[in-house]
């Protein structure tokens, strides 16, 4: 296809802002997909993504457009992960477009999340169509969102498409909007191959499927290509394009996006942002911002039947196959036996996949403490990366410890502003910036990452009764006073529920977590200290009263079936409990036992 002929967009939005619905008409719309097939929305396709409303994988799709000019135009459309998570796969995406639509919910207004991925595409130069979608709905206020536009991102929103993605009105002018605003593509057919890989995963026929933006050159069938950063080498078996279903190309051209396979066996061996040559004519140079995936939280992943180990290497192999961004080996703890160490590029995409464990492959998991890397320098002059609180070094040995900061932008109406601030204040956030918006407060702060991964998310919306938006990205390291606290039950200490912690939060922590404890943990025939210390020092106990009464006492010694029910059911509570000593810890007591209130 002629350069002219071509553009590549993105559509950023929020969740929920409608970025599926659009992407699902604006197919129907050039004739990709039967009534029938638009049933099911194509775009986002796992299940868990869509309960979640997220994509993680960027999709991508081509649609040819008859525009008002009589000309045919290939529009690529790809589609971003919507998640904090993912910020670097949506800079990858974004830097293999040349624009994007900016859909914003005109009875929403902007949110944090929008406000991220706008300046990401701002970043990538992207020239910015807004359009204000769900006009349909009483409550849209176009006028006031235009505006909202123009002081928050500093976008000119006057002549913002104004649609319906449910009800189609406007489509046909978002699609007008593509090819009359949105610039060409650039590019040199004679240069060398030169292509971005900008998203993998794995088909079970076809091996791992790549999807690719050619800059310079050609790829054809039949060539062998170079993966710049890996430096892997492969042969070309299928070159091909998604309109959205899978269809073989000859060649792809400069400006063009599609796919590619070459019997790759795993998405590992794909880097996103990669560049992929030819080897027999390789570019000079590879394309500038290139990053390997690099986890940012860790956590260990323990089956609650220790006969589900297999099972559960099993299921991570499986799920590997297809996300190369989440990385595990195995690990024993003392406490929880046989387990994994998993690394996760967030804390939504950790939650993903222990949820995709549990749900699809049914293994029940106990789920440690989530740890960010600390940085701890030694007083021998070395560096250790420390992934988890179970390693720290003797503390004499250490010299000090560095721990990540992010910036994060909180958006939240007026009204709960004043629970957000706090909620940031008592996780050692730092104040940056407070502005007014529409009716809406900015918050940006420094916040240190150890004191967001617990459950600040969940925090955030609880006080906020979910209206509150929020979206982060770590800035660097900082020096900390953090200490290893550890969890100690009936006088020992529980491996899986050690934390690295501020040493200003730790008395407050380990109350908390003592305090959750005991009603957590079920009483025993004996009393069960519950304690939290920091080296040999306790600083802070609970006692969990010894149980007085055998439970079935309770049935009056009458009811057989009354008496057996109540027994299965306290076994089926066993099952999901896991024995330290002499005491039962079930196994929701891991995970809530770290959040605060
Ligand atoms: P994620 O894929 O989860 O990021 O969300 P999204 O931005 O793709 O949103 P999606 O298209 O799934 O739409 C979210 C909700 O808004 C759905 O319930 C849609 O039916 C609804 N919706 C989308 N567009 C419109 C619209 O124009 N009008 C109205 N009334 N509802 C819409």
């Amino acid at each position: 296809t002629e350069l002219s002929k071509i553009r590549n967009f993105s559509i950023v939005a929020h969740i929920d802002h409608g970025k599926s619905t659009l992407a699902d008409r604006l197919i129907q719309k050039t004739g990709g997909l039967s009534e029938r097939e638009m049933k099911e929305q194509v775009l986002d396709s796992m299940d868990i993504e869509r309960e979640r409303g997220i994509t993680v994988k960027a999709q991508t799709v081509r649609l040819d457009y008859t525009a008002q000019d009589g000309e045919t135009y290939v529009l690529n459309l790809i589609d971003t992960p919507g998640h904090v998570d993912f910020a670097y796969e949506v800079n990858r995406s974004l830097a293999a477009c040349e624009g994007s639509l900016l859909v914003v919910d005109a009875s929403q207004g902007v949110e944090a999340q929008t406000l991220a991925n706008v300046y990401q595409a701002i970043e990538v130069d992207h020239e910015i169509v807004p359009v204000l979608n769900k006009i349909d709905l009483p409550a849209a206020e176009p006028e006031r969102v235009k505006q909202q536009i123009e002081d928050v991102i500093g976008l000119d929103a006057s002549d913002a498409i104004e649609i319906s993605a449910k009800t189609g009105l406007g489509i046909e002018d978002v699609l007008e909007g593509i090819v009359t605003r949105l610039p060409a593509p650039e590019g040199d057919r004679a240069a060398p191959l030169k292509a971005m890989l900008v998203d993998s995963w794995y088909d079970a026929y076809l091996g791992v499927i790549v999807l690719v933006r050619i800059i310079d050159g050609e790829l054809k069938k039949g060539q062998r290509i170079r993966m710049m950063a890996s430096k892997a080498v492969y042969g070309v078996d299928e070159v091909g394009v998604f309109r959205p279903k899978k269809e073989k190309v000859e060649s792809l051209g400069p400006g063009e996006i599609g796919y590619l396979t070459a019997s790759i066996k795993q998405v590992a061996d794909t880097a996103v942002g990669d560049t992929i040559t030819e080897e027999r004519r390789p570019a000079e140079k590879p394309l500038p911002g290139f990053k390997p995936a690099q986890p940012v939280v860790f956590c260990g992943l323990f089956p609650v039947d220790a006969a589900q180990f297999e099972d559960l290497r099993e299921a991570l192999g499986k799920l590997r196959l297809n996300d190369a961004s989440f990385e595990y080996e195995m690990e024993t703890s003392a406490a929880l036996g046989f387990g994994f160490r998993c690394g996760f590029l967030g804390l939504l995409h950790l939650e993903i996949i222990r949820e995709r464990l549990e749900r699809e492959f049914n293994i029940d998991l106990i789920t440690t403490a989530p740890s960010v890397i600390y940085h701890m320098y030694m007083t021998d002059g070395t560096m250790v990366e420390l992934h988890n609180p179970a390693d720290m070094p003797d503390p004499v040995k250490i010299d000090y410890i560095e721990e990540p900061w992010i910036k994060a932008t909180i958006l939240v109406p007026d009204e709960y502003l004043g629970a957000v601030l706090k909620l940031c204040e008592d996780r050692r956030g730092i104040q940056q910036d407070l502005t007014y918006v529409g009716g809406r407060a900015m918050a940006v702060y420094r916040l240190p990452l150890n004191e967001v991964v617990f459950d600040f998310y969940d925090r955030l919306k609880s006080v906020t009764k979910g209206y509150a938006s929020f979206d982060y990205n770590i800035e660097d390291y900082q020096q900390g006073d953090l200490v290893k606290m550890s969890i100690l039950v009936n006088a020992e200490p529980v491996d899986a529920l050690a934390i690295i912690v501020h040493k200003g939060r730790a008395e407050a922590r380990g109350r908390g977590m003592c305090e959750k404890l005991k009603d957590l943990i079920p009483r025993h025939l004996f009393k069960i200290p519950v304690q939290a210390a920091i080296g040999g020092r306790v600083i802070a106990r609970e006692t969990i009263a010894a149980m007085r009464k055998d439970v079935t006492a309770k049935c009056y010694g009458g009811d057989a079936t009354r008496k057996r029910k109540l027994l299965d059911k306290q076994k089926e509570g066993k099952k999901r409990m896991r024995q330290f000593g002499k005491v039962d810890i079930p196994q929701e007591a891991f995970i809530s036992a770290l959040k605060m209130d």
